[in-house]
């Protein structure tokens, strides 16, 4: 009898075991929960124009309403003083482009929402560099975000702006040092024209005019591996990569081809796959990381935010009616961003 209930009691501790452990965060879909968001845009006074959807006029409030559920089991809830806690004496730094500080942001809500009595002090690109900070004093903890959208070097030379795909050097020197690292990259690696940021790519040695701009991510983003694996010491750093976020430019993806790009999506795509299938990117990143031998945590983001078509700004962007610009890769805030911080906040409690 003893002996029996001590098995069952084990057998049930392995399957609870195995229920956390076993299962996929990243798999899962949308489900309506009355409770969210997670905060609103007036308990967040900091927030960045351009991600505050509903100030600038978003008429629909569905997309709000929306909880990522994981096929197999629940997402931990985010307990932002708990994160707070943890962080004490930390710093945070996101590293990329736009889609970062969309994150970022995100965050510094979130967490400002849980303690909404403690100081904080932010700083935007601070005296004009590319690096802004928010902290919480009393917590001694720092999140920095780094505007660096191609995580290799772009450097002037006497032909031009350089995209150096061999070096990390400029980059490392602000990231090293931080006790969590969230990377991103691939939005600029598409430009062409006015919005390029190099005139030229190196790479080996050699010199060319443009490269397949696939090839040229996965040369750029071995090097950020190699660098990686060099220089961070697991005990001390935690390194995570924020996954390729989606864009909705172009409906016969989610099987809505007479789509205008984004505009008027009011719900998420149901069930748990994206009919575009994965994105280009996105697989090259996985590809690259699982090269990586030091432990890199790959918050697989792209899938969850490809299911969410309602999630952009679209024309509520905040630079007024006039700039017929529709916005259909950004995230309004309440929004995506924070279900990719709430899978950030697991990674980091649960080690
Ligand atoms: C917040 O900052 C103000 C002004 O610097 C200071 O007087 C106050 O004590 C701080 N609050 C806390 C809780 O530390
Ligand atoms: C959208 O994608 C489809 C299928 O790939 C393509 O045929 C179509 O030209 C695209 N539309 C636009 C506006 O880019």
């Amino acid at each position: 009898m003893g002996a029996s209930f001590f098995v069952g009691a084990l057998l049930l501790i392995t399957l609870l075991h195995q229920g956390n452990c076993g299962c996929d965060f990243y798999k899962g879909s949308w489900v309506r929960d009355e409770s969210y968001p997670l905060y609103d845009s007036s308990s967040c006074p900091f927030m960045e124009k351009e991600f505050n959807c509903q100030n600038n006029g978003r008429p629909d409030k569905e997309y709000l309403k929306y909880r990522w559920q994981p096929t197999g089991c629940n997402l931990p809830r985010f307990d932002g003083r708990e994160l707070l806690k943890r962080l004490r004496g930390k710093s945070i730094i996101f590293v990329g482009d736009s889609l970062s500080m969309n994150q970022w942001m995100s965050l510094n809500c979130m967490l400002h929402t849980a303690v909404p009595e403690a100081n904080y002090t932010l700083l935007m690109r601070a005296s004009g560099s590319d690096i802004s900070t928010f902290t919480f004093p009393e917590y001694n903890v720092k999140l920095t975000l780094y505007r660096h959208a191609f995580l290799v070097d772009v450097v002037p030379k006497r032909i031009g702006m350089v995209l150096k795909l061999d070096s990390v050097d400029e980059g490392a020197k602000v990231w090293t040092g931080n006790d969590v690292m969230i990377f991103n990259s691939w939005h600029w690696w598409t430009h062409t024209g006015r919005k390029q940021r190099w005139d030229f790519i190196e790479e080996g040695g050699k010199t060319y005019k443009d490269m397949e701009r696939l090839v040229a991510f996965e040369k750029g983003l071995k090097t950020w591996a190699k660098w990686v694996d060099s220089n961070v010491d697991p005990l001390k750093a935690k390194v995570f990569f924020q996954g390729v976020s989606p864009d909705h430019t172009n409906g016969s993806f989610w099987g809505e081809a007479s789509a205008n790009q984004c505009e008027k999506q009011a719900q998420p795509v149901a069930g748990s796959n994206y009919p575009g299938g994965p994105h280009p990117a996105e697989l090259v990143a996985e590809k690259v990381i699982r090269t990586i031998s030091r432990p890199v945590h790959l918050l697989k983001v792209t899938t969850l935010s490809q299911l969410r078509k309602d999630g952009h700004p679209s024309f509520y962007h905040g630079h007024g009616r006039k700039h017929r610009l529709m916005d259909c890769s950004h995230w309004c805030l309440p929004g995506v961003p924070d279900t990719w911080n709430q899978l950030l906040y697991a990674a980091l409690i649960q080690n």
